[in-house]
Formats: C-alpha cells, sequence, structure tokens
C-alpha cells in the first residue's frame, strides 16, 4: 500500500507496519549522497585515525545510548563468532559500526564527531537535523493512528537521537558470516538509509522473510520493542536482519530514537489507550533495567520485555 499523507511524507507501507519506507521526506537526495560519500570516506581513513574511536578493552562493550556518549566505533569484522540469538548457530560478524549521538547539536557534542573527512560535521549535522524532523512527524503521525495526544514521544520518550554508521565490507563467503543477525531494535523508531538491498524482514503473518529493496531517497522505519509497550501490544516490533554481499561493501545509516537511560525514565503502556476491555499487557519499567536486559539477553527475540509481561 502506498499513499501521501500531510507535508508530502510519503508512507510506503508494508503489511503488518513494523517497517515502512517514507519518501520525499525533506532530507535532499544530494545531502543523502553527501552522508554515504562522507560515511564512505570515514571508513577509508588510515587505521590510526579510526583507531581513536575504538575502545580500549579487549570485550567489545555494547552500544550504551546516553546523551554524553562520545563517538566509538565497534569493529566486529572478522572477530569473533557469536551465538546467532535463538538458532544458537554460530556466524561470523562481518560489520563495522560508527556510533554517536547527534541530538541535541550541542557545540560541544559536536566537537567530538570526527574533523576527518572535513565535510562529516556539516554533512552529518545537516542530515540528523533533517532526520529527526521526519521522525518526529512520522511519531505523531503514529499517534494519531493510535489516539494519542500528538506529542507523547516528544519530551523524554524521544530524548536519545542515535546515529549508527554500520560498513558490511564485502565478504568472499557470505554464507558463513552476517551483517546481523535476526533481531529487533530496543528503541521507538530506526530510520535507516541503505543504499544496497541485503536488509531483510520477516512478516509476522507467515514468518517469511523478504529483502527490503533499497529507494533512492528512501527512509526504512523499524519500528523497536519500545513502541510495542507504548502501543500496549497494537504495534509489533520488526524483525529483522542483514545479509553480507561479495560484490560490494555496503553502508547504512541507522537513526534510533530511545528514551533517555541515564535518568529515572519509566516505560509504560500509554494511559490514554488503556480500558477494561484493552487492559494493560506490560507493566511498567525502568528504561536503565531494561536495557540491561537487551543488550545481554538474546534467547528470544523480545527477551527484554519478557520480565514487564503481564
Ligand atoms: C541495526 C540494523 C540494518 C542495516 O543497526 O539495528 O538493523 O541495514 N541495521 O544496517
Ligand atoms: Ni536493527
Amino acid at each position: 500500500m502506498c499513499f501521501m499523507i500531510r507535508d508530502c511524507i510519503g508512507l510506503i507501507i508494508y503489511g503488518d507496519f513494523r517497517e515502512m519506507k517514507v519518501i520525499n521526506q525533506g532530507v535532499s537526495q544530494e545531502l543523502i549522497a553527501d552522508v554515504l560519500k562522507v560515511c564512505e570516506e570515514f571508513y577509508k581513513l588510515p587505521m590510526e585515525e579510526l583507531e581513536k574511536y575504538t575502545e580500549e578493552e579487549e570485550e567489545l562493550s555494547e552500544f550504551e545510548p546516553n546523551l554524553d556518549q562520545k563517538p566509538k566505533l565497534f569493529i566486529e569484522k572478522e572477530y569473533r563468532p557469536k551465538k546467532n540469538g535463538k538458532n544458537d548457530k554460530e556466524v561470523i560478524f562481518w560489520k563495522d559500526t560508527f556510533a554517536h549521538c547527534t541530538h541535541p547539536t550541542k557545540e560541544d557534542r559536536i566537537s567530538s564527531w570526527p574533523e576527518k573527512p572535513k565535510k562529516y560535521r556539516e554533512v552529518i549535522g545537516k542530515y540528523s537535523e533533517g532526520v529527526r524532523k521526519t521522525r518526529l512527524k512520522v511519531l505523531e503521525l503514529m499517534c494519531e493512528g493510535l489516539g494519542l495526544q500528538k506529542d507523547h514521544f516528544a519530551y523524554e520518550l524521544s530524548q536519545i537521537k542515535y546515529l549508527l554508521i554500520n560498513l558490511y565490507p564485502k565478504c568472499p563467503d557470505p554464507t558463513v558470516t552476517a551483517g546481523a543477525v535476526e533481531h529487533t531494535d530496543g528503541g521507538f523508531i530506526n530510520m535507516l538509509l541503505q543504499e544496497l538491498g541485503e536488509l531483510h524482514v520477516r512478516r509476522q503473518k507467515n514468518g517469511q522473510w523478504f529483502a527490503v529493496e533499497p529507494i533512492p531517497s528512501a527512509l526504512v522505519c523499524i519500528n523497536g520493542m519500545l513502541l510495542k509497550v507504548i502501543s500496549n501490544g497494537k504495534l509489533e516490533s520488526g524483525i529483522h536482519r542483514v545479509a553480507t554481499n561479495s560484490v560490494r561493501d555496503r553502508i547504512s545509516v541507522g537513526c534510533l530514537t530511545s528514551p533517555a537511560c541515564n535518568g529515572e525514565c519509566i516505560i509504560e503502556p500509554a494511559k490514554e489507550l488503556l480500558s477494561e476491555t484493552n487492559p494493560p499487557k506490560y507493566k511498567s519499567f525502568s528504561c536503565t533495567e531494561y536495557l540491561k536486559i537487551f543488550f545481554t539477553d538474546i534467547s528470544e527475540f523480545e527477551a527484554a520485555l519478557n520480565p514487564y509481561k503481564l
């Protein structure tokens, strides 16, 4: 289904409403080309430059969305086999990720972003601002659809805006590697820019996987688990995975929206949605506690929600 809605945001919605593509969304095609170029240049910087952003510890820690977090580079390529979540199969991860917070775009935060490539700060700053506006709009529309105040996500819940620049280098044998094993994202929404395919989403109805075809200038929106909680189970989280390819490096840029996890942010089904016939499916929980489970328990797609199910 494809339709146009206000402000020229075009949504292409796949059946389950767990992932959709947003086109004509206020981030121009030129800017998208600049973003991909600057990200490609970033990964081509000499190793000494990239190592400034790698962690010291041998064990790579997981992403911890945090407003004060410095940019970090997570190198997983040829790193070590990891369990493949549910399937318990070992695969080699074939992916590097450079991550940092992008909003609020305070001067002191931007000064921790890379100085090289030369245009990184300008291009990424412009892009994250454009995506921020689009995602607020998408979240507003979701609120409208659910019957919530349109600013439900506008404050504490969407405080963290996090950028993930993923590089999936071309791989001699894609059958033994994974870009990302099947998973659900932990926050509310991930707006993803992908130039090449390789992203697959699982249909809720029949469990079949399908490739999300890249459309130039479209952003793919993937629902995260917290959206499921706020909507009291109405909006499902999108199960997705990324394959590798043997032909070309693939770059994707994810923009995550999550609640602030450094304070007492409480997540719970939106009160306006609850009634005798729609009782809460989840109890209230602290976002910090939830994230700890999210990063450590991969036994099921939605393992992090299990302790809170009613
Ligand atoms: C992610 C993710 C998909 C992609 O970063 O959580 O699923 O295409 N990325 O890189
Ligand atoms: Ni994901």
